[in-house]
């Protein structure tokens, strides 16, 4: 062998370490200790507080300690996000824009130093800080400065929410500040942000940086702490919205706490994310990808693809090249340019992978990590793989957060699917094949919030992010994600007024034939569970006939005939229009006898009525117009991508509807979820449960399909309840008093449904802006991002 042969077959990377000292000098500048940074001023924590060290997790060395906030803190800095919020949203978008613009220039010219903080404190390699955390900041910037400037064009109608409480984990501690910090103050919100107690220096480099931009005070504060001040700033009153990223379990702790408080939420969760490689996938790409999709941050990222399916025919091959990909990984100093990995965040991170690793172990998975070199000091879990890991083992189920693959095999498209959405989650998905149709084919049915084809990692400020099911809701970045830090500027009225029924003193005069009354399940009349039925009242104390008292039992029916149907969420728009349209046909024909029942039974003039009625017709086919309109679409990412953000059904959606405007509101609700593509069970006004009942024979003649649509009639609270219990409901629009909507959203937490609740109030009907249209849509539908390999 030549000698130079030998050199390349033998040579070693030497070590190509990033320098620190002048992020060095900066700490000790520090003298040890932080403060908070409230009002554009850097302030110590009130009375005697507790402070928090933090270390650099590749060598254990401290690198400072800071304040965590109690009350008087937490209080300060909303206070001061509320005093600010007056003219910060009354600037005009442009002049918000020129400040995001201002802090998105300010993080590139500070990249450098950010990149080395943020390895130095989260112990991520700085090839991950330099070449995508801090650049992606500065976009995430660049891009919502966009928004702010395109506010008034695009978000008509709309309004910022006030002060908007932020709480973000260590994985990303930058790139989650300006995921939550960026959209917000674009929309006009103030914010109180506290990052994680393991990784809070570059979010109090930001406040420097606030500072230097001249970002006017109170906009922006920035309060350190641990779990203890995250409660502090959910329970806050003065704040309007929280916005989390971190841990499933936390995630259900703020759902309960934010229920019936009025505040808007979004969850940002864990994962288990599908890898799926298929047999014609480019192998050496794929194996590439997957280096990036569970060992990128040493697996402490929640949209990593931890569990690698592969089809049975190449899993050996893949094996070995996984193997040998491992072999050459170096793990060490996060400041080494050449490294793969850095270190785990904290040993009580580490110890859980450990603990997990081992459990996985003894369920019967074949744990395999590489000989290399380890880092004798710090914090360092070696790449781990996992295989012949059956479905229940520990290591498929729970999210590791660390550097470990668990492998599966699969023999058809249709196993890999099915595995593939066998988890509580539905955060992200990778799909490598050369195949475009089979890719595409997987990517529809994959219950994930973004799904990557023949790549993997794509993140961009223009493209949504958030997952289905227990990964949380809502979306960060594009559109979607500025919808979630504004609200209608129309949109609840004053109070709902109950309607009680009156006494019922005199019968109708219409002698009463057998017309037991039935729910309405599975496309079908059902006797109700129990055979037990109740009187319902004319306006003005006369009986008007009987419904069906339904219990928990007709719920779970309804649920179960509204989960055999899931076929309907394929159907295509124009089919769903088409249903939408005939509805409308079928029940103008008997418009009359609906004006007669309303009158009969709220006491509404006939000319009452027949707005009502008209208005009805209208709305049917509002929503068979947007049934076929209301469209995903295509962002262009600055990588060579096309990312189609489509709108899905969300799955099966449990409604309760208000006694105003009874048929209106009855038919206003499910309309939209039906158009969107979802199932739904109904709890009609219980006040006015005959006008559901009536509508049974408009949606029998009108090919519906059977358990797209379910009606169950009863005891509103009582259905409610079961409804908000229900593992199989993905998610509830209720209407009610405010008590109940609390126990909605309570009661929701278990497996993150997604609720829109009145909280008590009213909502007008009859008018167009708020009875009907894209906030309707939008409640209707998940949106999924699928990125695709686009261009050249
Ligand atoms: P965590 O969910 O406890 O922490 C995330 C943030 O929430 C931190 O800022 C923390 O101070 C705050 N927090 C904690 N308790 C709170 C409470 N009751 N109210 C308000 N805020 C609260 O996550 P942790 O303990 O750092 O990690 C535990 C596990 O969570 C990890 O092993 C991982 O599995 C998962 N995790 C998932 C993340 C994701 O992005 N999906 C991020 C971080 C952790
Ligand atoms: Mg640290």
């Amino acid at each position: 062998m030549s000698k130079m042969a030998e050199i390349f077959r033998t040579m070693e990377y030497g070590p190509a370490p990033e320098a620190a000292d002048y992020v060095l000098d900066w700490l000790k500048s520090k003298k040890g200790s932080f403060k908070h940074y409230i009002n554009g001023e850097f302030v110590s924590g009130k009375g005697k507080p507790k402070t928090i060290e933090t270390f650099n997790p590749a060598t254990g060395e401290k690198l400072g300690a800071f304040p965590a906030a109690g009350r008087a803190d937490v209080d300060a800095a909303v206070e001061a996000a509320n005093a600010a919020f007056p003219s910060w949203s009354g600037l005009s978008g442009h002049q918000r824009a020129r400040y995001l613009y201002a802090l998105a220039r300010l993080v590139q010219k500070n990249s450098r130093f950010l990149a080395v903080l943020e390895s130095l404190d989260n112990g991520k390699p700085i090839r991950e800080t330099r070449d995508i955390d801090i650049p992606l900041v500065a976009r995430h910037f660049y891009h919502h400065a966009g928004w702010a400037q395109l506010m008034e064009q695009e978000f008509p109608d709309h309004e910022p929410l006030g002060v908007v409480g932020q709480i973000i984990p260590w994985n990303f501690p930058l790139l989650m500040l300006a995921w939550k910090i960026a959209p917000a103050i674009a929309a006009g919100n103030c914010v109180v942000l506290k990052p994680a107690e393991y990784t809070s220096l570059t979010a109090l480099y930001f406040a420097e940086l606030c500072k230097e931009a001249e970002a006017p005070p109170g906009v922006i504060n920035i309060v350190t702490g641990a779990g203890a001040t995250g409660a502090l700033i959910v329970e806050h009153p003065d704040i309007a919205k929280i916005a989390f990223t971190g841990s499933t379990e936390v995630g259900r702790i703020i759902r309960k706490a934010t229920a019936g408080s009025g505040k808007k939420l979004s969850l940002e969760l864990g994962g288990k994310s599908p890898f799926i490689i298929f047999e014609d996938a480019d192998l050496d790409g794929a194996i590439e990808g997957l280096v990036d999709a569970i060992w990128f941050n040493q697996g402490q990222v929640c949209c990593a693809g931890s569990r690698l399916l592969v089809e049975e025919s190449i899993a050996e091959d893949v094996t070995q090249k996984i193997k040998r990909r491992l072999k050459s990984f170096r793990i060490g100093d996060p400041l080494d340019k050449a490294i793969d990995m850095g270190a785990i965040i904290d040993p009580v991170q580490r110890d859980r992978i450990q603990t997990l690793v081992a459990q996985g172990a003894k369920e019967g998975g074949e744990v395999w990590s590489p000989n290399i070199a380890m880092p004798e000091n710090g914090c360092f879990f070696p790449p781990t793989l996992i295989s012949n890991v059956s479905p229940s083992n520990i290591v498929a189920r729970e999210e590791i957060f660390g550097p470990v693959l668990v492998s599966m095999t699969f023999r058809t498209l249709k196993e890999a699917v099915a595995l593939a959405n066998n988890t509580r989650y539905g955060l992200a998905a990778t799909i490598w094949s050369e195949n475009i149709n089979r890719a595409l084919e997987a990517a529809s049915q994959m219950k994930a919030g973004v799904v990557w084809i023949n790549t993997t990692n794509g993140f961009d400020a223009a493209c949504g992010f958030g997952g289905y099911r227990e990964s949380g809701f809502g979306r960060e970045g594009g559109r979607e994600g500025m919808y979630e830090y504004v609200k209608p500027r129309k949109e609840w009225g004053a109070a709902e007024k109950p309607s009680p029924a009156p006494k019922i003193t005199a019968t109708s005069g219409v002698i009463e034939i057998d017309q037991t009354p039935k729910q309405f399940i599975g496309g079908k009349q059902k006797r109700p569970d129990w055979a037990r039925t109740i009187p319902v009242a004319t306006h003005d104390g006369k009986y008007a006939g009987r419904v069906a008292l339904g219990n928990r039992k007709d719920i779970r029916d309804a649920v179960e005939a509204a989960f055999n149907a899931e076929s309907w969420a394929a159907s295509t728009g124009h089919a769903r229009a088409q249903i939408l349209y005939f509805i409308a046909e079928n029940f103008s024909r008997r418009a009359n006898e609906f004006a007669r029942r309303l009158t009969e039974l709220t006491g509404a003039s006939k000319a009452e009525a027949k707005t009502e009625t008209d208005a009805t017709i209208s709305r049917l086919f509002s929503y068979g117009a947007w049934a076929d309109k209301f469209d995903g679409l295509a962002h262009s990412p600055p990588q060579r991508n096309v990312v189609l953000a489509v709108n899905e059904p969300i799955g099966i959606i449990g409604i309760t509807c208000p006694d105003a405007s009874p048929l209106l509101s009855f038919v206003s609700l499910w309309a939209p979820v039906f158009a969107m593509g979802n199932r739904c069970v109904i709890v009609p006004s219980e006040r006015y449960a005959l006008i559901a009942t009536d509508f049974y024979q408009v949606l029998e003649t009108s090919d519906v399909p059977a358990g797209v649509i379910n009606i169950v009639t009863g005891e509103r609270a009582t259905l409610t309840k079961t409804l908000a219990e229900h593992a199989q409901v993905d998610a509830i629009w209720h209407h009610g008093p405010a008590d109940e909507s609390k126990l909605v959203e309570a009661l929701s937490a278990d497996n993150l449904k997604r609720t829109w609740t009145s909280g008590g109030k009213s909502r007008d009907w009859m008018s167009a802006k708020t009875g009907e249209g894209r906030e309707f849509l939008r409640r209707a539908c998940e949106v999924k991002n699928i990125w695709l390999p686009y261009g050249d």
